[in-house]
């Protein structure tokens, strides 16, 4: 099977990372929009317009599916892009709370874009548990390698007096730092990605 997957950038290649792991022997085609990152600044409207080119030149590569290795784009216009896309499209998101829901976490934190904390995805899942941050600052930090001031903006976002079982990786660029973040939380909390639960799940 010839698997599309796209991005704003690097962070969807911890999803192919993933579906490598998972699903070796697919031929994968990755689309990393560099140019108009970060997503998570976006509105609906730019994001679709993205989107849809993207999708219309991974269709003319010939993919069997599309995944949407994209927390902002998943959350944010998934219904739509399913009515435009010719070959069946996933998000990273829906399979999450079937995750979230068989285990017993009293308190789990995601992080994620501005836009996709603005839809409150995660939060609906289970209004109870889950507390929502955005962390705009991140990406951009990621795509440019400006790792070094990583510790400062972390602290910004984490608060340290809660006790999370767990943190939802709600943007696939978190993954490359999965260390850092946590390394700023107790040494037994379960971290949540996107890419491994979805490559774990498709068949
Ligand atoms: N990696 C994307 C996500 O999962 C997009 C982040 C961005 O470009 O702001 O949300």
């Amino acid at each position: 099977m010839r698997i599309g997957m796209f991005d704003s950038g690097i962070g969807g290649l911890t999803v192919l990372k993933s579906f490598l792991k998972h699903h070796p022997n697919n031929e994968y085609i990755y689309y990393g929009d560099t140019l108009n990152m970060p997503y998570g600044d976006k509105t609906k409207g730019e994001l679709l317009e993205k989107s849809k080119k993207i999708i219309e030149f991974l269709q003319s590569k010939n993919v069997d599916i599309i995944v949407i290795a994209c927390g902002t784009v998943s959350s944010n216009i998934y219904n739509e892009l399913k009515e435009f896309c010719k070959v069946p499209i996933y998000n990273i998101i829906s399979e999450v709370k079937d995750y979230i829901l068989k285990r017993e976490y009293k308190k789990v934190l995601v992080m994620a874009t501005s836009a996709t904390v603005s839809t409150h995805v995660f939060k609906n899942m289970n209004q109870e548990i889950i507390n929502e941050v955005a962390c705009p600052k991140l990406v951009p930090l990621i795509e440019n390698n400006k790792l070094d001031l990583l510790d400062e903006v972390l602290d910004e976002y984490i608060d340290k007096k809660e006790d999370y079982d767990a943190i939802i990786l709600g943007c696939t660029h978190y993954s490359i730092i999965k260390e850092k973040i946590k390394n700023k939380m107790n040494s037994n909390i379960e971290i949540i990605e996107l890419g491994e639960i979805v490559a774990k799940n498709i068949n």
